[in-house]
């Protein structure tokens, strides 16, 4: 397996202390913490916004990657740059203007993600591939933690893993649900290097203990 990032999700982390959570991510020696927000419409859940984020921000240095799922990311991206995101993912399915909310990402100084439901081919990327920081793949259905990963899901990091080395991208690749010790192998041998996961980091089962 090669090198990867982790970035463990807190939504499945115990919501009455969240410091006590980032505590544990950093004894782990994670380099990202990933904050899942859901509004209830893109996704049928909602978790937390902009005064959860901030809270947390003012007790950790970890890399913040705030994964939006949420309808018009646009109207919200500021408020969560101001809370203290460092990576912003938006999704595909959740705008129109792509293009549009990266500069609004890069304006802020911040990096920019994009993502797609298990739903969505690969190939709606093309346009917006090269001016991204990352491609999050969902491989599960969004909305909620501890999900079975969708092996299709797999192939379509080989595919932007492909399309980044022909063409020279330079994009993170991001593979997010359903992520344990037994699927983690595919996610990482197919490209993926940034690694997500909620359940299984909070349970132990992923037995990652980074140096
Ligand atoms: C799901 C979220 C994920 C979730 C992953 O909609 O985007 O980040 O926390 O949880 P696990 O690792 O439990 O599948
Ligand atoms: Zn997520």
């Amino acid at each position: 397996m090669s090198k990867f990032i982790l970035s463990p999700s807190i939504l499945a982390a115990d919501f009455t202390n969240l410091g006590e959570s980032l505590r544990f991510i950093e004894s782990k020696k994670a380099d990202w913490v990933h904050i899942d927000v859901m509004d209830g419409s893109f996704v049928p859940n909602i978790t937390f916004g902009q005064p959860v984020v901030s809270a947390l921000r003012k007790i950790s240095n970890l890399q913040f990657d705030v994964h939006l799922m949420i309808e018009n990311p646009q109207l919200h991206i500021s408020s969560f740059v101001e809370a203290g995101a460092d990576l912003i993912t938006f999704h595909y399915e959740a705008a129109v203007h792509h293009h549009r909310i990266v500069q609004q990402i890069h304006n802020l100084e911040k990096k920019a993600g994009i993502s797609i439901v298990p739903s969505t081919p690969v190939s709606v990327l093309q346009d917006i591939l090269p001016f991204v920081d990352l491609v999050l793949i969902m491989s599960v259905n969004p909305g909620f933690g501890g999900q079975t990963l969708i092996p299709r899901c797999i192939e379509k990091i080989a595919q932007l893993d492909e399309l980044r080395s022909k063409n020279g991208y330079n994009f993170r690749l991001s593979v997010d649900g359903g992520i344990n010790n037994k699927t983690i192998g595919m996610a990482v041998d197919a490209g993926a290097d940034v690694i997500v996961s909620g359940s299984s980091f909070f349970s132990g089962d992923i037995g990652i203990d980074r140096k």
